[in-house]
């Protein structure tokens, strides 16, 4: 409907009127936000992000958002949150004693923390890849069945999480290098989605590779919770786009720095030539 709504419009700014507005609707509902909380959600879901990886001026510049958020979900109760939403369920487990007392709030603060701006990210990076790939757009409009295919392929691409952190174990050692227990590493997983040891042709953007074990949303037990409400959203737009666009005609994508994601930050759309 809402991919519909702009094809129409033949241009519009797809960071902010797509990559943005889904995920934070869908975020919003999910959770059961209503009035003016749905409205600070995007600048605490980016504040979230910013204050992890390395300590710099955007951490500190976002850190009292990031504590706004975190004071709201400490204080947030079942009734500020819309009757049938997930939000609400969360509250009620925790009613009936299936989680321990006084979590619901932190479990809603994960959610906000890490489903909206890596998703917004997730979201913007496929729109500017299909436009700089019409032709691997017309393969998912050939056959829809690759369109979870085609998502995998842009996570292994453009990973929306620049870097992740482990805490090592045990001391190993990799390619000559040695860490050491109780040592805090970054994982890069941009790095290994591209390793030419794993993937043939690391660098070039194909839709038909189907990468399911690229490192996007991380891996083991930690690895994300959210992931399959992001595919939800993801494959809705790439399955709308395929349908309805045949090339996106984009200006140029700006981008800036961030502590965590990896985001585009306008991507204007110019022109849309139909399917
Ligand atoms: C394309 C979008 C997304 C990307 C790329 C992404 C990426 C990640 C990554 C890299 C991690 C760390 C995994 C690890 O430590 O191995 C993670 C964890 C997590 N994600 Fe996502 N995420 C996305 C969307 C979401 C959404 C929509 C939600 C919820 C609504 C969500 C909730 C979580 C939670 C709760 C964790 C922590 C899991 C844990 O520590 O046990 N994520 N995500």
């Amino acid at each position: 409907m809402l991919v519909a709504e702009l094809v129409e419009k033949g241009s519009f700014e797809a960071i902010d009127a797509l990559a943005r507005a889904f995920p934070l609707e869908v975020v919003a509902d999910l959770i059961g936000f209503t009035g003016e909380v749905r409205a600070t959600m995007l600048r605490w879901g980016q504040a979230a992000m910013q204050v992890l990886g390395p300590t710099n001026q955007r951490t500190a510049e976002n850190f009292p958002v990031a504590g706004e958020l975190y004071a709201w979900c400490s204080q947030v109760t079942a009734d500020d949150l819309a009757e049938g939403s997930v939000g609400r369920g969360i509250f009620d487990a925790e009613a009936r004693g299936a989680i321990p007392p006084d979590t619901a709030g932190h479990i809603i603060h994960q959610y906000l923390g890490a489903g909206v701006d890596t998703t917004v990210a997730a979201i913007g990076n496929l729109v500017a890849l299909f436009a700089h790939h019409p032709d691997q757009l017309a393969l998912v409009r050939e056959s829809p069945a690759l369109v979870p295919a085609a998502f995998n392929e842009v996570l292994r691409f453009w990973a929306p999480v620049h870097a992740w952190g482990r805490r090592v174990t045990r001391d190993v050692t990799i390619e000559g290098s040695e860490i050491p227990a109780g040592a805090q590493v970054a994982i890069l997983f941009g790095a290994g989605n591209r390793d030419p040891r794993h993937y043939e042709n690391p660098d070039a953007f194909l839709v038909e590779r189907n990468p399911v074990d690229h490192l996007s949303f991380g891996y083991g037990p930690h690895g994300c919770a959210g992931q399959g409400l992001a595919r939800l959203e993801a494959h809705a737009v790439i399955e709308a786009l395929s349908r309805r666009v045949g090339r996106l005609v984009v200006g140029p994508e700006v981008r800036v720095p961030g502590n965590t994601t990896r985001s585009i930050e306008e991507l204007p759309v110019l022109e849309v030539i139909p399917a």
